[in-house]
């Protein structure tokens, strides 16, 4: 670590694998993030266990094809540091030395764990697991000593859950724990699914992943939502609310040409299928790179389980010394 740098913490459940939503939400910043900081990335396994406890299997699969895609896209594990949550003792540690300092009708009140509970369906068996892992995040981040922490909208609700226990942790205990900042980046909620209606995401399933390939990739560009009364190729149409434009504005490099399209689209005489050929060739050639690389990486899965236990082992370095000042401030370091 490179003292005079910051340091920066984010992460993933490791749920399936990424998509474009989290390209342009996060690991494109965290791409540019690596050089001006000192940054670690979690896979959040023990998080996603709390509401996937029936198929660690999956969980696990998950933890290797989520590190693909982190290398494919080009974080480079000499700059980053990545690892594995569930192989850092301190964070189950400093989980359970936080939950004194949380209520559960503080945790009750968390508006994403809120959301998430009705979302999925969990309000008659809501595990204890699941409604403190706010408390675990907090872990998560501390036992790096993150100051900053890039995430979505949703996580606010994390980081100010975190900010709170560092402060009645640092006023009971004496100064021991870092405050960190979240950092929003400004795309992050913007890219729709292919439905043109909610954000893209694994669940709803409306996502582009980055490792499709291109005949589904091509199944996809040509089932996006567009106008529904653009009927008729002479018709006019409706450019907002157009996926495929949409994800022109973000994707394509020939914003003129885009213009182009769109008064051409609005006009009449523009047809979907034209439109989406269009982007078809830009998603792919964006994708395309990025599949090869996933691909090549694939072939030696020891490469990756290795990048991974170089990560745990020195976050388990900067971790332990957080916990070991965490138990000497609590008391709890018995010198026998
Ligand atoms: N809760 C985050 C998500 O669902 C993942 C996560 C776990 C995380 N621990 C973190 C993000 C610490 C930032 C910092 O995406």
């Amino acid at each position: 670590m490179n003292a005079n740098k910051k340091i920066a913490l984010t992460g993933d459940r490791p749920s399936g694998k990424l998509h474009l939503g989290h390209y342009l939400g996060s690991l494109k910043n965290r791409v540019k993030m690596q050089d001006e900081f000192n940054q670690f990335v979690m896979i959040a396994d023990l998080q996603a266990l709390t509401d996937n406890y029936k198929t660690p299997e999956k969980v696990r699969d998950n933890v290797f094809q989520v590190c693909l895609d982190y290398l494919a896209v080009g974080i480079d594990p000499s700059k980053t540091t990545i690892f594995i949550q569930s192989q850092i003792h301190a964070i189950s540690e400093l989980t359970k030395l936080y939950l004194n300092l949380v209520t559960i009708a503080r945790l009750s009140r968390n508006p994403t764990v809120k959301e998430e509970i009705k979302n999925k369906g969990l309000e008659d068996r809501l595990t204890a697991g699941f409604l403190v892992y706010p408390v675990s995040q907090a872990a998560d981040i501390t036992c790096v000593g993150a100051d900053v922490v890039p995430v979505g909208n949703d996580q606010i609700p994390m980081i100010e859950q975190c900010n709170e226990i560092v402060d009645s942790f640092n006023s009971l205990y004496g100064p021991v724990l870092n405050r960190c900042k979240a950092i929003v980046p400004e795309i992050g909620d913007r890219l729709v699914g292919l439905d043109g209606k909610m954000k893209m995401s694994k669940s709803l399933d409306n996502a582009i992943y980055l490792s499709d390939e291109p005949d589904t990739l091509k199944k996809k560009v040509m089932s996006m939502y567009t106008d529904p009364n653009h009927l008729r190729v002479e018709d006019p149409g409706q450019v907002e609310g157009n996926t495929v434009f949409s994800y022109l504005d973000i994707f394509a490099t020939n914003a003129v040409e885009v213009e182009k399209m769109k008064e051409h689209y609005q006009r009449g005489g523009l047809g979907d299928v034209a439109v989406k050929r269009y982007l078809l060739d830009i998603l792919e050639e964006f994708i395309k790179p990025i599949r090869e690389r996933r691909k090549e990486l694939e072939k030696n899965p020891q490469f990756i389980w290795d990048t991974l236990k170089a990560g745990c082992k020195s976050t388990n370095d900067t971790a332990n010394k957080t916990l070991a000042r965490v138990k000497e401030a609590m008391k709890i370091n018995y010198k026998f």
